[in-house]
């Protein structure tokens, strides 16, 4: 299975959570002009599909992936849409075994070192530390990971990442990625706050730049 960081080359990737489709296609566009080509929309509402279908229609330059995958008939629906990865805040070799048959990379939640040993055993060695700050953070990580070093694994802790700590994270070699809402929040996007979106990004991206 192609693993998640051949895909995703950007330091941050925003997890969106889209109550009403029509906020899809100008939330992309104000990610995009903060410098973003790559972006999750959530399963944690019932717009999700519609608004994957949308960004991948109106915005065909964005990378569009799908999480909160938590049953095997919300994997099949994200796929339906055409996204290009996957994730979820837990492990389930059923979800997992629906991406690795269309070859489209997954990323499953893990959260201890037996999560870790059944993700490695899977196939799977872009893991999502999750919900990273409450369990520990950054020295979880670090001594979670340690054991597993030589299936160089990669990791994308998210869960309470902020522009204040982001940096700590990506500081480890064995994360290539963080993921969040503080990119563009619930409130911001019901809202339609755009422009405060893309100055979000803009100012995540530059913060990235200092590790
Ligand atoms: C996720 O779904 O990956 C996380 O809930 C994002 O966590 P955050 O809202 O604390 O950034």
């Amino acid at each position: 299975m192609k693993q998640l960081d051949e895909i995703l080359k950007q330091p941050v990737l925003p997890v969106l959570a889209i109550e009403d489709p029509a906020r899809a296609v100008p939330l992309a566009q104000a990610l995009m002009d903060g410098g973003l080509d790559t972006l999750e929309v959530t399963f944690r509402t019932e717009a999700a599909a519609e608004s994957l279908r949308r960004i991948r229609k109106e915005v065909p330059a964005m990378h569009v992936g799908a999480g909160t995958l938590i049953t095997p008939d919300q994997a099949r629906s994200a796929l339906d849409c055409g996204v290009e990865f996957g994730l979820a805040p837990g492990l389930d070799a059923r979800i997992i075994r629906l991406f690795q048959e269309r070859d489209i990379p997954f990323m499953p939640g893990v959260m201890t070192p037996s999560d870790i040993q059944r993700g490695i055993e899977l196939g799977c060695l872009c893991q999502k530390f999750f919900p990273a700050e409450t369990s520990g953070g950054v020295a979880q990580l670090k001594a979670m990971a340690a054991p597993f070093k030589s299936f160089k694994l990669r990791f994308c802790p998210t869960g309470g990442i902020t522009l204040a700590n982001l940096n700590s994270y990506l500081a480890l070699p064995e994360v290539f990625i963080v993921g969040g809402s503080w990119l563009a929040t619930p409130q911001q996007i019901a809202a339609g706050e755009w422009a405060r979106i893309t100055e979000q990004v803009r100012a995540s991206l530059l913060k990235a730049k200092e590790v």
